[in-house]
Formats: structure tokens, C-alpha cells, sequence
């Protein structure tokens, strides 16, 4: 009888809100209260008026100040207790009777570090509430508890997002969500309970960063929502259920300690990005990517992958971006011959790839590359060879039209001849040459065969080559280049203006002239080469 004039009480309250939502900002007993309102914009001055985008919706923030009376409030003095627009009301709040105000209103719960037993009487008080999206930036084992699928039959969003480890348990807690679509757990220690949950079919991002986990659970991978997997320094090892999703389009999965792959194949055909950086991948296959129709971008750095199979890629035929940076791939065979075993890098490996623009190889042990390997990278805009110790640039780089970026920086490009005529000629249309950090004692004269009038590839290697060892240990070097900038109106010119024909005379380089002469005509039989391979006119268009 008491419980139903209650009852009766909150319905009455509620249903005078029902198809009105009042604007209101409320702080008390450490809840921070915003509601937006479809028509009424919050008071100006107010600093939470940011939130509010024209519609009926309410942000509550549980802070560390939240105080509740647990013992419910004998029913001839109840009172509801009042949420008053930028007004305080210290009248007591009891955790199980809130009476939150704006009932049809989706809420926003924040939980920050405040008492864990008050904090869940008070959600539980809620469970009338149209609550959408619950946050946790502090977690209480007591929450687990909570059925959250009974308690907030709508929520869309669950996130545990915490400064510090912590373990937590989820069993009851969110087995029996039938919409969720948002599920982050950051630095949360915990396990996946292996009854298949109901919001396998609305799942669409789930978020693990920082935790023990070992194993996602076969249930997740009949989810046909879910759309984007990140996760992130765990210890999951295999990827079975993901590799299974039929529809998931994003991949983030760096820094976990995932295996191998070769027995996998990635079956959603609207995968567009996958990220399996510095997991401990030692091989693939060449059907693990073969459905990946639509494949983006792929990324394996950092993972101690050995060789490559045969065609891995082959069905790639969008992929934009390859990183195998890091990883072990070692190449190494001789020159102009095609590769004799499998553990090299061969025209093979990169074929179905015709629309890459960009790969990076960074840090890979290469010495030598066989010239035809890029030969299928039809598109290829930038290559990034940097640190991979190489000790010439390799005739690879030439097979590319449209290669416009080329790093060769931190190799072992040291002499005259790391730098062949017959490849910088080929290279006269780039964009950009780095090869800073490369131990260079000699000026290589293929460096004068670069068109003059590509003023930005000139400049590159004009700077780089005054932080390398052959600026100062080639006294020739500086007039070298302020003779063949002589004649230019450009202000690089201004860079070397000092080496002049003066001071190179006082300062006994008078041979200096002869050797320019020299090199130039050496490099005459290349400039044919150069003007043909009709490089340069893409870069100024
Ligand atoms: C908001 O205004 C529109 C017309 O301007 C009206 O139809 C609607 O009922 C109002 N809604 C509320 C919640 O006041
Ligand atoms: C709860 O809020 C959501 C999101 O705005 C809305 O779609 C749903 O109809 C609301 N449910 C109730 C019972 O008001
Ligand atoms: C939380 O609140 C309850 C009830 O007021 C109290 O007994 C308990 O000591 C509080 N816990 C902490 C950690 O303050
Ligand atoms: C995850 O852990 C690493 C290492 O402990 C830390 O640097 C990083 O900030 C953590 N990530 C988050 C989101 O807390
Ligand atoms: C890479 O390969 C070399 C030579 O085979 C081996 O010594 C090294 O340990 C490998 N590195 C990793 C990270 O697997
Ligand atoms: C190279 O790979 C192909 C195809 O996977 C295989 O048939 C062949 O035996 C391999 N050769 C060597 C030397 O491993
Ligand atoms: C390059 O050579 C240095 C010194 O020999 C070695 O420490 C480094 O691991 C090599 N880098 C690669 C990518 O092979
Ligand atoms: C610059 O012009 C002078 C005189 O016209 C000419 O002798 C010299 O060869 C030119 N230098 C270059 C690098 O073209």
C-alpha cells in the first residue's frame, strides 16, 4: 500500500515531464546534473551549454564528492527530491529514489572516483532512467553486481576507461546487453565469459587496450554489426574469431602477442584497414589477405616475419599503403639475376599490387635487391628504404613512373658509386631524395645529372649533403655545387654564393674546376638517359 502511493507519487511527477524536456543544470550531493532541451537552450552563461546540441538529452556526472542515504526514507516523509535549475538543494538524496528529472531523455553516466556501494545503490535508483551510455573512470568490483542488461535495457555504450590496471569481473554485469554497440575496457584486467551474449548482433566497436586477456570468445565472431576490433596491448595470441567476423571493416590490433597467421584467412570482403604491428607474427600465408578485396592498408611492422609467401598480395589489388618495416624479411641475392629461393623479396611477393602508392621497408636487413622486385607497383608515390643498410641505391628504385618520394636516409651509402649515373638519372623527376645519416665521404657525380630545373629535388640533396661527411672531408664539395648552381637565377644559389671562383683560388683548390669539368662530361653519356626517362615533366606539372 505505502509502496504503490510511492509509486504512484513518482509516476505522477514523471509523467508531468513525460513529453516536455526541460533545460537544467544541477549540482548537488556531488552530481553534476546537465539536461538539453530540444527548444530551450540552457542559460547562456552557463558552462555546460557546449553539450547541448538541440535535442532531449542529459549528462550526469557521478564525482568523487557523491554522498546518498542508503536507508530508505520512511514513505510518510518522502519527499522526491527536487533537481533545480542553477539552484542548490541540500535536502536529502536517497541512492534508491533520485527521482532524475526529464524521464524520456536519453543520460549520458559518468562515474569518476566516488564511493563504490553509494555509487551502485544510486544506479540501481536509475534503472527507470533511459540510460544510454555509462561510463567508468574509476571501477568498484561492487558494480559487477549490477545486471546492466536489466537495469538500463537501452544502454548503447559501456566503457571502462582507467589510469591504472585494475581487475574486474563482467560475468553478470554485461552478459545480458541486447543493444550495446560501444564496449571500451582500458586498463581493465578481466576475462570474456563464454555464453554467446545478446548484443553480439548489434556490437560495432570494441575497444581492449592494456590488459590480460588472452583470448576474445567464439560467439563474437558470428557478430555481423561489429565493425571495428581495437585492440591494444593485450595478450591475445590468435586471432581465429576475428579473422571470422563477415563484416568488420577496421582492424586495430598493434602491440598483442599474436602468432601466426598462415592457418587464417580473413573472411570480411569489407575489410579496408588492418594494423598488426609488433605482434609476434612469424608468417602468413598466401590466402590469409586472398578475400581482402577491398584492403586499404596493411600494416606488419615490427613483427619478426622471416620471408614472405608466394603472391601473398596477389588479391590485394586496392591495397594503398604496405608497411613491412622492422620486420625480418632479409633480401639479399645478387645483382640483375632473379631471385633462386624463397626468402628473398621477388617481383612475386608484391604482384596484384597495383595500386600501392606507398611501401615502407624501413629497417629491414636488406643488402641488395633484385632489380625487378617493384617492377608490379605500378603506382608507387613513396618508397621508404630508410636504415636498411644498403650500400648503393639499388636499380629497383628506377621501375617506378611515378615514384615521387625516395628515403634512403640512416643506409651505408658511402661512396661515389653508392649513388650509379644510371639510377639517379633514372631519378631525376622525384620530389624528394633523402639520404641524410648515411656515412658519404665521396661527391658523386651523378648528383650533377639532376635537372636543374627541378629546384625541390636540388635543394633535398644540396641540404643533405651539407650535414654528410663529404661536405667537409671533399674540399671540392661546396664549389662543386656553387659551380653548378652558377648560372641560376634561384635563390639556392645563395647557399654555396660564398664558394666562389675567389676563394677557391686563394685557397689552393684551383683543381677544384677541372674535376667539375671532369665529371661532367663523364655524366654526358647518362644525361640522354635522363632527359628519356621523361620524369621530370611530372613534378613541375
Ligand atoms: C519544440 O518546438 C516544436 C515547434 O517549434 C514543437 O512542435 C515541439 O512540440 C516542441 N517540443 C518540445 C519538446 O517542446
Ligand atoms: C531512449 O533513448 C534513445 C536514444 O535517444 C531512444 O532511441 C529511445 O527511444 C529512448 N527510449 C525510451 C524508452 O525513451
Ligand atoms: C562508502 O559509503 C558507505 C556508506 O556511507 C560507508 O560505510 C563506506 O565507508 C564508504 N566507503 C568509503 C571507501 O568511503
Ligand atoms: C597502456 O600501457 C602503456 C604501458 O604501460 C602506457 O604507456 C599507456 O599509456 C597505456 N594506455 C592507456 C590508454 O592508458
Ligand atoms: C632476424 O633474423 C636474424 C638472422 O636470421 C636473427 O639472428 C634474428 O634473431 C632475427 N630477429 C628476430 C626479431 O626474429
Ligand atoms: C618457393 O615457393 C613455391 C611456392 O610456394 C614452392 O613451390 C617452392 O618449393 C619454394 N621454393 C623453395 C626453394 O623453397
Ligand atoms: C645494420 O647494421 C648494423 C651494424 O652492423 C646492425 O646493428 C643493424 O642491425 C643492421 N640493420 C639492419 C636493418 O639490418
Ligand atoms: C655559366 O655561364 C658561363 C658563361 O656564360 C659558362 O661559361 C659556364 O659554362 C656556365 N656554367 C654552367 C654550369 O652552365
Amino acid at each position: 500500500m505505502l509502496k504503490l502511493t510511492i509509486l504512484l507519487l513518482v509516476l505522477a511527477v514523471s509523467s508531468r515531464c513525460s513529453d516536455s524536456c526541460e533545460p537544467l543544470h544541477a549540482q548537488a550531493h556531488g552530481i553534476n546534473l546537465v539536461c538539453c532541451s530540444l527548444n530551450h537552450s540552457l542559460t547562456p552563461s552557463c558552462e555546460f551549454s557546449a553539450l547541448c546540441h538541440e535535442q532531449c538529452s542529459c549528462f550526469l556526472t557521478i564525482t568523487r564528492d557523491f554522498d546518498c542515504q542508503l536507508k530508505q526514507i520512511e514513505s510518510g516523509k518522502y519527499k522526491p527530491y527536487q533537481w533545480l535549475d542553477h539552484q542548490p538543494n541540500a535536502s536529502p538524496l536517497s541512492c534508491r529514489q533520485p527521482n532524475l528529472p526529464n524521464s524520456n531523455s536519453p543520460y549520458t553516466i559518468v562515474v569518476e572516483n566516488s564511493n563504490g556501494s553509494l555509487t551502485k545503490e544510486f544506479l540501481l535508483g536509475s534503472c527507470s532512467q533511459n540510460v544510454t551510455s555509462i561510463t567508468f573512470q574509476h571501477y568498484h568490483p561492487i558494480y559487477d553486481s549490477i545486471d546492466f542488461g536489466e537495469c538500463f535495457p537501452n544502454l548503447g555504450s559501456f566503457q571502462v576507461v582507467l589510469l591504472h590496471r585494475t581487475r574486474a569481473n563482467f560475468h553478470t554485469s554485461l552478459r545480458n546487453l541486447k543493444y550495446l554497440r560501444v564496449l571500451s575496457l582500458v586498463n581493465v584486467d578481466f576475462e570474456f565469459w563464454l555464453q554467446a551474449s545478446p548484443f553480439a548482433s548489434t556490437i560495432t566497436y570494441i575497444h581492449i587496450e592494456n590488459s590480460s586477456i588472452t583470448e576474445l570468445p567464439k560467439w563474437i565472431s558470428t557478430s555481423k554489426s561489429l565493425s571495428t576490433v581495437y585492440l591494444k596491448g593485450t595478450s591475445i595470441t590468435s586471432l581465429s574469431p576475428i579473422a571470422q567476423l563477415p563484416a568488420v571493416k577496421s582492424l586495430k590490433l598493434s602491440h598483442n602477442r599474436i602468432e601466426n597467421l598462415h592457418r587464417l584467412l580473413f573472411v570480411s570482403p569489407l575489410l579496408i584497414h588492418v594494423d598488426l604491428s609488433y605482434n609476434l607474427i612469424t608468417s602468413f600465408a598466401s590466402h590469409t589477405f586472398s578475400k581482402c578485396v577491398d584492403l586499404r592498408v596493411l600494416d606488419l611492422t615490427g613483427n619478426p616475419i622471416k620471408m614472405l609467401p608466394y603472391k601473398p598480395f596477389a588479391k590485394n589489388i586496392r591495397l594503398k599503403w604496405l608497411k613491412l618495416s622492422r620486420t625480418n624479411i632479409s633480401v639479399c641475392f645478387s645483382f640483375f639475376n632473379f631471385p633462386t629461393s624463397n626468402t628473398t623479396l621477388s617481383p612475386d611477393h608484391f604482384y596484384g599490387l597495383a595500386s600501392l602508392k606507398t611501401l615502407s621497408l624501413s629497417r629491414m636487413p636488406i643488402q641488395t635487391i633484385s632489380p625487378y622486385s617493384f617492377v608490379p607497383l605500378k603506382s608507387l608515390r613513396y618508397l621508404d628504404m630508410d636504415s636498411c643498410n644498403l650500400t648503393r641505391i639499388p636499380q629497383a628504385v628506377t621501375a617506378n613512373c611515378h615514384l615521387a618520394r625516395l628515403n634512403l636516409a640512416n643506409n651505408m651509402l658511402h661512396k661515389s658509386s653508392s649513388m650509379p649515373p644510371e639510377v639517379m638519372a633514372m631519378l631525376s623527376g622525384l620530389s624528394q631524395l633523402k639520404i641524410d645519416g648515411n656515412p658519404l665521404m665521396e661527391f658523386p657525380a651523378s648528383f650533377l645529372l639532376i635537372s636543374r630545373e627541378n629546384f625541390r629535388l636540388l635543394r633535398h640533396l644540396l641540404h643533405s649533403t651539407m650535414t654528410l661527411p663529404v661536405w667537409l672531408r671533399e674540399p671540392c664539395a661546396p664549389y662543386y655545387w656553387s659551380m653548378h648552381l652558377a648560372n641560376r637565377t634561384s635563390n639556392l644559389k645563395s647557399f654555396v654564393n660564398q664558394y666562389d671562383e675567389k676563394r677557391m683560388l686563394k685557397s689552393g683548390l684551383g683543381y677544384c674546376r677541372e674535376q667539375y669539368d671532369w665529371m661532367l662530361e663523364q655524366m654526358e653519356v647518362y644525361r640522354e638517359l635522363e632527359k628519356n626517362s621523361g620524369q621530370f615533366s611530372k613534378t613541375t606539372t
